[in-house]
């Protein structure tokens, strides 16, 4: 048995900077309000024909994890990609990267899991890494949200939340057991699955052709929808449980953990959890003031950012915990 230790890490976002006044301007919404319910100041959008995609984005920060990682593109095993805004219905972004990148023909798998994507898609790298499949696996977190989002004030609770970004990350194996991934915990309740979803088209729900023969603009079933209260109720008590879980499977308690990297869903959630656990700033990590909530792509910047930041040294217990749509959520806990 191996585990497997982050190797090398990368991010990217799109160049245009999108503030809360920006959006005022297109829609009923306020800086004020914006920053009050969720702490964000500003999110990247890519600009429509720039050639910015989710791949591209993906492309871009797994290039600097694997030139940080110390290894050869062509040293990469296998390639995980989480989104939930993929270029394609199909294929996935998976198989566009080891194009793009000119990876040789490894496999390459797309997670399906929203904002949970990045620590699912973390877990599923160091599975094969344990088992001694393999040994350098690429798991990279994109989203492209703002080309899909009703940018009306009808669509505002979900519009002002979302940035675009990437962030990637190489997992390699690690010989020595005491270090790396010591546990990830997976979870989801499907029963929820509709609070917070993007549902046509659907092959099973709204077909294409009904969205096409309806021609109907009062039609919001191709935007995403969300029950934020319900979803924010939710998050503070699944975040809760999955670190504890994490920290009890490892025998750590909450004043073990050096750096907390949540999701960042809201900022009211990630200072939620901080003083549930009596946490001090330095040990929880937010950036979603300058990003939004960029889904799969929000815990691989924000963790490249800690690290980049000096934040993250060598031996810190780092935590990294998700909750969104499914609802699914995860933790892992890794000895740096
Ligand atoms: O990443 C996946 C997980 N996601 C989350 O965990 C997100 C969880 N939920 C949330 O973060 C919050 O619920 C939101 C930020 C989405 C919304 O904040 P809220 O405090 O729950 O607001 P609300 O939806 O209850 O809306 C309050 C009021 C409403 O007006 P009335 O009915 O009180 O007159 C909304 O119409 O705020 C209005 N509103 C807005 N006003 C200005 C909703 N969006 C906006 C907006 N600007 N952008």
């Amino acid at each position: 048995m191996y585990n497997s230790r982050i190797a090398g890490l990368g991010y990217y976002v799109p160049e245009n900077v999108v503030t809360n006044d920006d959006l005022s301007k297109i829609m009923d919404t306020s800086d004020e309000w914006i920053q009050e319910r969720t702490g964000i100041k500003e999110r990247r959008h890519v600009v429509n024909g720039d050639g910015d995609t989710t791949t591209s984005m993906g492309v871009k920060a797994a290039k600097i994890a694997i030139e940080r990682s110390g290894i050869s593109k062509d040293d990469i095993d296998f390639i995980v990609f989480a989104t939930l805004s993929p270029d394609y219905y199909f294929p996935g972004p998976g198989v566009l990267v080891q194009r793009d990148l000119g990876i040789k023909t490894v496999g390459a798998i797309d997670v399906r899991n929203q904002c949970s994507g990045f620590v699912y898609g973390l877990s599923v790298a160091d599975q094969f890494i344990k088992t001694g499949m393999y040994k350098n696996v690429l798991v990279i977190g994109s989203e492209l949200h703002s080309s899909g989002l009703d940018m009306t004030t009808r669509g505002r609770s979900v519009s002002v939340i979302f940035g675009d970004g990437a962030g990637a990350a190489v997992l390699s194996r690690e010989e020595d057991t005491t270090k790396g991934i010591l546990s990830t915990h997976l979870h989801s309740e499907g029963q929820h699955a509709e609070e917070l979803s993007l549902t046509a088209p659907g092959m099973g729900t709204r077909w294409v052709t009904d969205i096409i023969d309806d021609n109907n603009p009062d039609d919001t079933s191709y935007y995403p929808y969300m029950n934020g209260q319900f979803v924010f109720k939710n998050a503070v008590v699944r975040f809760s449980e999955v670190i504890m879980e994490g920290l009890q499977t490892n025998q750590l308690e909450v004043s073990d953990i050096d750096m907390l990297i949540p999701h960042q869903a809201n900022l009211r959630i990630s200072q939620f959890i901080q003083k549930k656990f009596g946490l001090s700033n330095d040990q929880v990590f937010n950036n979603i003031m300058k990003y939004g909530n960029t889904t799969a792509a929000s815990i691989p910047i924000a963790l490249t950012e800690a690290w980049e930041e000096g934040k993250i040294k060598e031996g810190d217990t780092v935590v990294l915990a998700a909750f969104g749509s499914g609802f699914t959520w995860g933790s892992a806990i890794i000895k740096w």
